[in-house]
């Protein structure tokens, strides 16, 4: 099964974005992890479109963009514009989702619809035959750095077990204090991506890290 690691650029140096950027190129990784927080959905405020246009000028990776904010689909268009490549919006952010999903594969990009730890994998029985990918909370969105929440590993075994009986191609992407002592078993459950943030730029030698992370779940 192919596996993908998606280091998230929230917990880089952004004072030199650039060599992070490179550094993620030049790695084992597979995509760019890009989380985009709006202070109303999350309580907190990353970044928007200028520096999201900045890495995809250097990144040489699938631009995987998770969008943590109210009505996204007012900015479907300006992120594919940006260079997203896969687009996830969360299922608690979305009024009328089959539309959303819809207008993001009509924009060209890859559909995936985020999971906060509260919300049951079940709301996910008729969209899943339409999602390319589902990213599972593994902490509750907002910031880098949290710990790991234990309940993922049952989520992604309930999720595995919905997208085989539906059908589905989706992706099954866990986000939230991965490191090397829980994505072995996160992957057993049959989760495919991985995002790691501060377990990665935080680390004495990220490609290091990332080289290990890749391995763990080759
Ligand atoms: C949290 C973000 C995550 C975060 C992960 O709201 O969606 O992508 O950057 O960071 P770590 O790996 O440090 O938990
Ligand atoms: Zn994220």
């Amino acid at each position: 099964m192919k596996t993908y690691i998606a280091p998230s650029i929230l917990s880089a140096d952004f004072g030199n974005l650039q060599q992070e950027i490179e550094m993620v190129n030049k790695s084992d990784a597979d995509w760019f992890h890009i989380d985009v927080m709006d202070g109303v959905f999350v309580p907190n405020i990353s970044f928007g479109m200028p520096v999201i246009s900045a890495i995809k000028k250097h990144a040489t990776k699938t631009m995987d963009v998770h969008l943590m904010i109210v009505n996204p689909d007012r900015y479907i268009e300006d992120f594919k514009k940006v260079g997203a490549d896969i687009l996830t919006v969360h299922y608690e952010a979305c009024t009328h989702l089959h539309r959303t999903v819809q207008a993001i594969k009509a924009a060209g990009m890859k559909a995936g619809v985020s999971l906060n730890p509260h919300t049951p994998i079940a709301v996910l029985e008729d969209i899943i035959a339409d999602l390319d990918l589902v990213l599972i909370m593994s902490v509750n969105p907002g910031f880098g750095g949290q710990s790991f929440i234990e309940n993922t590993y049952k989520k992604v075994e309930q999720l595995k077990n919905l997208i085989e009986f539906s059908e589905s191609d989706a992706i099954i992407e866990v986000d939230g204090g991965v490191t090397d002592q829980n994505i072995q078993k996160l992957a057993d459950k049959g989760a495919t991506a991985f995002v790691a943030g501060s377990f990665v730029f935080k680390s004495e030698n990220p490609t290091k890290t990332i080289k290990n992370l890749k391995t763990l779940v080759s």
